[in-house]
């Protein structure tokens, strides 16, 4: 396994490319089950759970050939329809696959993904909504096994306990692409990944109004072409660089943001007193001397994003005052406080709260990764502390961050990836 090992203090000086959204690519992939010939998608990152996505559809028959971040996919050849316990354990993403096998070739069997470590990861609005269309889905052996005829357009409710969800509206408006007559969905999730997936979707001939809503409808037809397309960037990457750059008083331009896509996290940097500029599709931050507590509660988007808490509770571990972040989406989401701790942080919990009071400074030494995005709040703290950090494990963040390492060590950081005995 390999580990980063981070000498703190550097400024981060320069500009970086923000790469094409894991998130949105995911469902994309998918969706390219659903048409008759092959697709050729564009800025798709480099990242394990695209490489993992593509190992899936190969074990499926599907030929797929990666490329300098662009991905075709030839679905004609497709003569399984299972999606291993190996894969679907380490990928919870996997899951939007369901969607497109039932609704195209109406069979699936499915490995139940398990938990992970930021929360129980149900789903049962994936599998309420298939079913609201027609899908005969059954539980057997810890797997999903679906099969069905062509499904049944009609109206399906995906709002959880814990807001919309995402890949549950990614399946549910697939599937209703290939649907017979009409399919409504309320409460869909209004995540930018969402719209993506809604405009490829289109391009490749589907019947979908009110994407980016609460209230999205599918006119159902009957065949999809497959198209070239090229995906939205990462929005969680890009605000990994602008904190990074704050934390390090540093000065960066973050080039591919979409401004539409960052609004919360733009606000609360805004309430921590920091400002900076954004021209076209570049944010250029300005160092600042320090930033206030500020308060921040993760919603289903337009709120604050979730995959954001973790790398804001680093920038807020160096606030000036006490900053308290509520996660309402996944409650369980605060495995990095502990390792933040060990860095010099003064972090504590209360349930679903965690209680942030600043610190004026970091120091190195030893921590662990543990989920994608607190692996990144892991780095980020290692670039702002006094002396050298190690993060092992750092496979978890290889999932969703494509060349992190050299694209912070072109940025000034000195951080290098070491073989881990
Ligand atoms: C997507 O996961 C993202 N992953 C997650 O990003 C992100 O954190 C999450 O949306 C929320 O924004 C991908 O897009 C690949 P949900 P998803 O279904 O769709 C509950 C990252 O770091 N729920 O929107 O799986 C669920 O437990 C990853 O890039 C049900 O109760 O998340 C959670 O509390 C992590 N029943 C809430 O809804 C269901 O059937 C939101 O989950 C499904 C979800």
């Amino acid at each position: 396994m390999d580990k980063f090992i981070i000498e703190g203090g550097r400024k981060l000086e320069g500009e970086v490319t923000v790469s094409g959204s894991k998130n949105a690519a995911l469902p994309i992939i998918s969706s390219c089950l659903l048409a008759e010939g092959k697709s050729l998608l564009h800025n798709i990152p480099d990242v394990k759970d695209v490489q993992t996505m593509i190992k899936i559809l190969n074990s499926m028959g599907v030929k797929t050939s990666f490329r300098k971040n662009t991905l075709e996919i030839d679905p004609s050849g497709i003569n399984r329809f299972t999606a291993p316990y190996e894969f679907v354990s380490t990928m919870r993403g996997s899951v939007c696959l369901l969607g497109p096998l039932v609704s195209k070739y109406g069979k699936a069997v499915f490995s139940m993904p398990g938990g992970c470590v930021i929360g129980s990861r149900p789903i049962d609005l994936h599998i309420k909504g298939l079913r609201k269309l027609g899908a005969d889905i059954n539980q057997q052996d810890g797997n999903i096994v679906s099969s069905s005829g062509r499904l049944e357009g009609s109206t399906v409710f995906l709002g959880g306990n814990f807001g919309s969800s995402v890949l549950a509206t990614a399946n549910i408006m697939m599937a209703a692409t290939l649907a017979k007559g009409e399919t409504c969905i309320e409460s869909a999730a209004c995540e930018p990944e969402i719209v993506d997936l809604a405009r490829m979707l289109k391009k490749m001939g589907a019947k979908i109004y009110g994407e980016g809503s609460h209230f999205i409808r599918i006119e159902g037809v009957r065949k999809l072409k497959g198209v070239e397309y090229g995906i939205i960037p990462d929005r969680i990457e890009a605000c990994t660089y602008v904190l990074a750059a704050f934390l390090t008083r540093g000065n960066v331009g973050i080039r591919g943001v979409v401004p539409e896509h960052v609004f919360s996290f733009l606000d609360v940097l805004g309430d921590a007193g920091i400002s900076m500029d954004i021209k076209n599709d570049t944010v250029w931050t300005r160092s600042a001397p320090g930033w206030k507590a500020v308060d921040i509660t993760t919603l289903p988007f337009p709120g604050f994003p979730t995959d954001l808490q973790a790398q804001t509770m680093t920038f807020l571990a160096m606030a000036d005052g006490v900053s308290v972040i509520t996660e309402k989406v996944f409650p369980e989401r605060f495995i990095h406080v502990g390792e933040l701790n060990r860095l010099g942080a003064s972090i504590s919990l209360d349930g679903a709260r965690a209680i942030i009071k600043g610190v004026d400074r970091l120091s190195g030494a030893r921590v662990m990764a543990s989920d994608l995005r607190a692996s990144a709040a892991l780095v980020l703290a290692g670039l702002v502390a006094e002396g050298r950090t190690e993060v092992s494990r750092i496979y978890h963040l290889d999932r969703g961050y494509e060349r992190f390492e050299g694209k912070l060590r072109n940025l000034g950081a000195v951080i290098e990836r070491v073989n881990e005995k």
